[in-house]
């Protein structure tokens, strides 16, 4: 069997990661029978945004990168399946695994689906029932392109099965980004910033809906200037945000106690998390990290594609609201400072069945023996 996987932006690498060990320890047991290839689009491209990634999860480099890049939707998702047809061509592999929400995800799915090539879908089923995300597009659509679809939690079943998605095509098999956290969150413990001292909120934005509106943007980045009169406040910016703060003369502008820094590699952001006193965030990743962490995340989103992390997890949304952004990290504070939350233990970990590092064992165990055990 030959198994083909697409992968092309930040939040790709940490769901494939542990989907190629898991494959590659079922080929362990028979080595003739499990052949990989790993192609990356190139969407992300910045060796912060990339190559670190493979290098901190242990991935193997890629076997061909379609050096796609930046553009519009259109541009980028075009631009991976022009580049993707020839590949699958010439590769001919039984099965694509695609990964997430993003444009390589539902360009791949589509150039699989035209030339009637098995797709499976990591992480399937998420829904923010707000077509205005560009991701929420590239679920809808790789969904119903996809003949195996692997969700991360019940919720993304029931959504499937809601769209007419046929039972047999889905299977629950947890969170593989979950996966790659127990594996190295041993190893991210040595990746602390020795310069930083705690109490300390961790924040990171890079939706549209945030940065690409730039009065939005300006406000809040005041309240976060606010809210550094009481605590520390470390702010990775991705590359997106980066040029809106530029464009806003605020690429800059910051106190000692609010640090604007260049993108982390992912041990070192993983460190942050599990010492953050809250994290503020737009990511869809980071709301499932904090939850298995044990984390207060606050989501400066109107709405979630994870309810689960409300449900059984730490996330709070704060909408486009600042007065309740403001209001939710005060309360936070407030509740840090009692003694026993100061030396928090991962207490999360198993609150969301399934979230337990062996989301890509079952995945893998589907593929290559028809079931997850
Ligand atoms: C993409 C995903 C989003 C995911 C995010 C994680 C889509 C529709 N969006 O958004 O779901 O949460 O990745 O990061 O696929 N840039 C660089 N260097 C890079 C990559 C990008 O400078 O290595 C800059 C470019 O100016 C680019 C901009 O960032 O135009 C946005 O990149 P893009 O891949 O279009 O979308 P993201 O915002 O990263």
């Amino acid at each position: 069997m030959h198994i083909l996987h697409v992968v092309g932006a930040r939040p790709n690498f940490m769901k494939a990661a542990p989907v190629l060990r898991a494959l590659a320890a079922q080929s362990g047991i028979d080595q003739t029978k499990l052949r990989q290839t790993l192609v990356h689009t190139g969407q992300h491209y910045d060796a912060a945004m990339s190559q670190v990634f493979f290098q901190q999860l242990e991935m193997p480099e890629p076997d061909c990168n379609l050096g796609v890049g930046s553009g519009t939707h259109a541009q980028q998702t075009a631009g991976v399946m022009l580049a993707f047809e020839p590949v699958l061509v010439e590769r001919k592999p039984d099965l694509v695994l695609v990964y997430g929400d993003v444009n390589s995800t539902v360009a791949a799915a589509q150039v699989c689906s035209k030339l009637g090539v098995r797709v499976g879908h990591v992480e399937a089923g998420l829904r923010s029932r707000d077509r205005s995300m560009p991701e929420e597009i590239n679920r809808l659509l790789t969904d119903q392109l996809s003949d195996l679809l692997f969700t991360p939690s019940a919720d993304g079943d029931e959504n499937l099965l809601r769209e007419g998605i046929d039972a047999s095509r889905v299977h629950l098999v947890g969170n593989v980004m979950i996966d790659t956290l127990v594996r190295l969150l041993p190893r991210a413990e040595e990746h602390f910033p020795a310069d930083l001292s705690s109490p300390y909120a961790l924040v990171t934005l890079h939706r549209p809906s945030n940065v690409d509106d730039l009065p939005w943007l300006r406000e809040l980045l005041a309240t976060l200037v606010d809210l550094s009169g009481e605590l520390n406040i470390v702010f990775p910016v991705h590359p997106r945000t980066r040029q809106r703060l530029d464009d806003l003369g605020a690429g800059t502008a910051t106190n000692s106690r609010l640090r604007l820094l260049d993108p982390l590699p992912y041990l070192e952001f993983l460190a942050l998390q599990r010492h953050a006193a809250m994290v503020i965030t737009d990511s869809g990743g980071i709301q499932e990290e904090t939850t298995f962490l044990g984390v207060p995340c606050l989501t400066v989103r109107e709405n979630t594609e994870r309810p689960i992390t409300i449900a059984l997890g730490t996330n709070q949304l704060v909408g486009r609201n600042l007065q309740r952004l403001r209001a939710a990290a005060g309360e936070i504070i407030a509740r840090a400072s009692s003694p026993e939350l100061q030396n928090r233990e991962v207490t999360a970990s198993h609150r969301v069945p399934l979230w337990d590092g062996h989301a890509a064992e079952r995945i893998a165990n589907i593929i290559v023996r028809g079931s997850a055990h």
